[in-house]
């Protein structure tokens, strides 16, 4: 979408996968859908050292609404669980450096049973912009399959007439898929970014559902996604319960050459030093967050591993090598023109940085020098290649 937002993937905290639709105040008063939620991690985010590795956006999911609209027909907040209104979590965020998200479905009722959109996309729209809401994600419960595009395509007219930069994060394609194959520059000229596949869960098979979906589709998918629209994975689960370190590795490292939105929906209050660590690698984000905005993808699978890559700025290529074996130890992986045939950047020479499983210089490369990388089962590793010029040699001294 050409509204000058989301020129790189955009990156914050949406609460879906990890605080879902949680509205018992009463008996969890620290993890319910409440402003003070999002005040917490809001905190944190500047605290923390989020906000400064780039985390910027807050976002809301479902369930923060009343079930009533009020008497003009505007959404309202759920008046216990938002005493103050969204207006005031917005002014809070804002006063932190941050930008807020917040969610709506373009149908009937959202997932969760809260009101819908329909009928409503002009008055959400400005209520949205009158609170200073920076993102919105539309959901697509509740709505005839028929109509999604016309629903996708109002609500992105609505938020620009409002005035205010509204990033518009969709989920046209996911819903309409079972019909047809989406009709992707449409959703890319309506949409900044847009999810593709099934909602993730905190689990190492639901990671690996959304790669395979994603490489099985790449030939349709890659091609659309640049500055101003991304495809969406959907949410970080680093930092929860259900992925060993090596498979967070493995998340971050994919999502990173999938140029995907960085949306972490784990509890920042509470994370264990590692997966914060590897969440604020900044080495990682840079190449998620690389100015050509190329979406990398898969090259290769040879023996049981997999092989992506994304081109990045100046010529650079980074690369992940993920080690597909959920038995054993540690496998090396030869990098070499048979197993990477984009290694052929290295022509005569090139540097390259281990990025993931450690920060390591590996140093000048050539064609024909042997490196190989140890990778664990279910891990990942990251590699950048930079590539030296024949008479470059000179233009450096
Ligand atoms: C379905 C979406 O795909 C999820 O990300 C989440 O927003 C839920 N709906 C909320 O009900």
């Amino acid at each position: 979408l050409d509204n000058g937002l989301a020129l790189k993937p955009t990156m914050g905290w949406l609460h879906w996968e990890r605080f879902m639709c949680n509205i018992d105040c009463n008996t969890d008063p620290n993890n319910c859908i409440s402003e003070n939620l999002y005040m917490q991690m809001a905190d944190v985010m500047v605290s923390a050292g989020w906000k400064e590795v780039g985390y910027e956006y807050v976002c809301i999911d479902d369930c923060w609404p009343s079930h009533q609209r009020d008497d003009k027909g505007r959404l309202q907040a759920d008046p216990k669980r938002f005493p103050r209104g969204i207006k005031k979590l917005a002014d809070y965020v804002h006063s932190k450096g941050l930008k807020l998200g917040i969610y709506a479905d373009l149908g009937t009722e959202t997932c969760g049973g809260f009101p819908g959109s329909l009928g409503y996309y002009d008055i959400d729209a400005q209520t949205f912009a009158d609170w200073g809401v920076d993102l919105l994600k539309f959901d697509g419960c509740y709505m005839k399959l028929t109509l999604l595009g016309e629903g996708y395509t109002n609500m992105s007219i609505a938020l620009n007439k409002t005035g205010r930069g509204i990033v518009y994060s969709c989920e046209w394609p996911l819903y309409e898929w079972p019909l047809h194959q989406p009709d992707y520059s449409a959703i890319r000229k309506a949409c900044n970014h847009w999810r593709n596949s099934e909602d993730v869960f905190d689990s190492w098979n639901s990671v690996k559902t959304i790669l395979e979906w994603t490489a099985d589709h790449q030939d349709i998918i890659v091609p659309v996604a640049g500055p101003g629209g991304w495809n969406d994975p959907d949410m970080l689960v680093i930092g929860n319960f259900g992925l060993s370190h090596d498979q967070q590795e493995s998340q971050m490292a994919l999502w990173a050459i999938m140029a995907a939105p960085l949306l972490m929906s784990n509890d920042l209050r509470d994370i264990c030093p590692r997966s914060k660590e590897l969440l604020q690698n900044k080495r990682i984000i840079a190449i998620n967050q690389d100015p050509i905005g190329k979406q990398g993808y898969r090259t290769a699978k040879v023996n049981n591993f997999e092989v992506w890559e994304k081109p990045l700025s100046g010529g650079r290529l980074a690369l992940a090598v993920m080690n597909k074996y959920e038995i054993g130890g540690p496998r090396g992986f030869p990098v070499t023109l048979a197993t990477l045939p984009s290694w052929k950047i290295c022509t005569p020479q090139c540097n390259v940085t281990q990025v993931l499983p450690s920060y390591k210089e590996l140093g000048v490369q050539t064609l024909f020098t042997k490196l190989i990388v140890a990778i664990n089962p279910s891990g990942t590793a990251l590699l950048t290649v930079t590539p030296i010029k024949g008479d470059n040699n000179i233009q450096w001294q």
